[in-house]
């Protein structure tokens, strides 16, 4: 059997006869490989060759920390043995079957995820991915109530389907505009940037709680099928919801008979130290949307976890959505080892105490020294430092969506840290800490040791 490059593959045999070097994939990924939300030719991607927990590598033995666990969908770290082990042993058994059949890998994980979810979420819609969750579930919830209007963040992020773009309310939706329509955006609460003008967390929670019901009131609630939140705001700045807000939200949902969506795909199985991040506040929205985590991108899943309700509005009616892979057995049966080992292992536990004992006191400890700390926030694995220029003003280090040489001073602060060997989640003026939730506390440490250094370079930048 002949390879596209032209050597010599081993025949009916597991390993290739010739193994690739890291310079011969990167050319042929930038000759062939056409790359997620970027400038094709202004791109040059690392070649990773390994990784093993909280680590990974290229062909020439740099070794990074993985603090962004790849897409923030790494939670139980690279290459973890019983995982890949089950894997395996699910394609020996079967690699895949038709969405229409009943198969025991993805009956199991189905049955696991509605044990974990809250209240009567005893449903699983099984998809590929996030975007294809938030999709499925506005769909869900507009067939149910027979309303169409969905009301979303400006500060979120929930894929980049045709509708899931238009829910998102970060850049990224800009040039895909004009799109789906029905989509509405509102302010969640920000404390350290309140939209509200508020004192604190709880004027923030009343306050934005007022202005999502007045947005409810100007768009007619008996318009609006969905509200549909990041329970704790990923990629837009790691916002995690002050109290009272999420039981806000469901009061609001329970008045006016509108369906209450949390998009869980990033900060659900175990970034917040919980199943899901709705736990956290004991919680029960009517649709979940979850993926990365669920199996930690393994296998490709995500899925949509519905209010038995929900579900019934399909009983005598076909549910008009599907897709080929729905419930792929590889997939789930990566979810049901990885839920397992995450039961076994105590990683709940761990990701939790690395938030509370470790992560949180040396975030805040970086916010006294570093004059270009403004704010840190999160919970379990799950944490931003935000930079600014001034702590009074909180002018941001760089401008929101800084390109090109505005957002030079970021880009020095990542490049300090890769060169040390870190690699940083970083997102407008904010580093995002979220390394895999099996990380120990030693490469914790490492890793912040290595931020605080590069935080050296924004406090050059700071004027307060
Ligand atoms: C909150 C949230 N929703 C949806 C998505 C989209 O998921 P996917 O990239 O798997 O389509 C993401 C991806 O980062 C996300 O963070």
């Amino acid at each position: 059997m002949f390879g596209g490059d032209g050597r010599t593959y081993a025949c009916a045999m597991t390993s290739v006869e010739t193994r690739p070097d890291g310079a011969s994939v990167v050319r042929n990924d930038r000759a062939h490989v056409f790359h997620s939300w970027s400038a094709q030719g202004l791109i040059s991607p690392i070649p990773v060759a390994g990784g093993e927990g909280s680590w990974f590598w290229d062909y020439d033995g740099q070794r990074y920390l993985d603090f962004s666990s790849q897409l923030v969908n790494l939670n139980i770290g690279h290459q973890h043995p019983r995982l890949i082990a089950a894997i395996q042993e699910a394609a020996g058994r079967l690699c895949t079957v038709a969405p229409s059949f009943a198969n025991a890998d993805r009956s199991e994980a189905a049955r696991l995820i509605t044990e974990l979810a809250p209240d009567d979420l005893d449903m699983v819609f099984f998809t590929n991915g996030g975007a294809e969750a938030t999709e499925n579930a506005i769909r869900m919830a507009r067939l149910h109530t027979a309303r169409h209007k969905v009301l979303t963040m400006y500060r979120s992020y929930h894929g980049a389907t045709g509708a899931a773009i238009t829910m998102t309310g970060d850049p990224r939706r800009w040039p895909s505009e004009p799109s789906a329509v029905g989509m509405v955006k509102f302010w969640g609460p920000y404390p350290y940037r309140s939209a509200f003008h508020s004192a604190d967390e709880t004027e923030e929670s009343a306050r934005s709680l007022q202005h999502l019901s007045d947005v409810i009131m100007v768009e007619g609630a008996h318009t609006i099928a969905a509200i549909v939140l990041e329970t704790v705001v990923g990629t837009n700045g790691i916002l995690v919801p002050p109290p009272g807000y999420l039981q806000g939200v469901r009061d609001l949902c329970d008045q006016h008979g509108i369906v209450m969506i949390c998009d869980e795909v990033m900060a659900g199985f175990g970034r917040c130290g919980e199943w899901f991040a709705v736990d956290h506040w004991n919680i029960a929205p009517d649709l979940i949307c979850f993926a990365k985590g669920v199996n930690s991108g393994y296998v490709p899943l995500g899925g949509v976890v519905i209010r038995q309700a929900i579900a019934d509005t399909f009983k005598e009616r076909p549910y008009p959505g599907g897709l080929t892979y729905s419930g792929h057995p590889l997939a789930c049966a990566a979810a049901v080892a990885s839920i397992t080992i995450f039961k076994e292992e105590g990683i709940l536990e761990h990701a939790r105490m690395l938030g509370t004992d470790v992560i949180g006191p040396a975030l805040r400890e970086l916010q006294e020294r570093h004059p270009s700390v403004g704010d840190v926030r999160g919970l379990g694995v799950f944490w931003a430092i935000e930079l600014v220029r001034n702590r009074e003003t909180h002018e941001p280090l760089v401008p929101y969506n800084a390109s090109g040489e505005a957002a030079a001073p970021m880009n020095e602060v990542v490049a300090a840290c890769k060169a040390k060997g870190v690699w940083p989640f970083a997102h407008f003026n904010r580093i995002h800490v979220v390394p895999p939730c099996t990380i120990s506390v030693e490469d914790v440490r490492l890793g912040i040791a290595v931020i605080d250094e590069a935080l050296e370079l924004a406090d050059r930048h700071t004027t307060g």
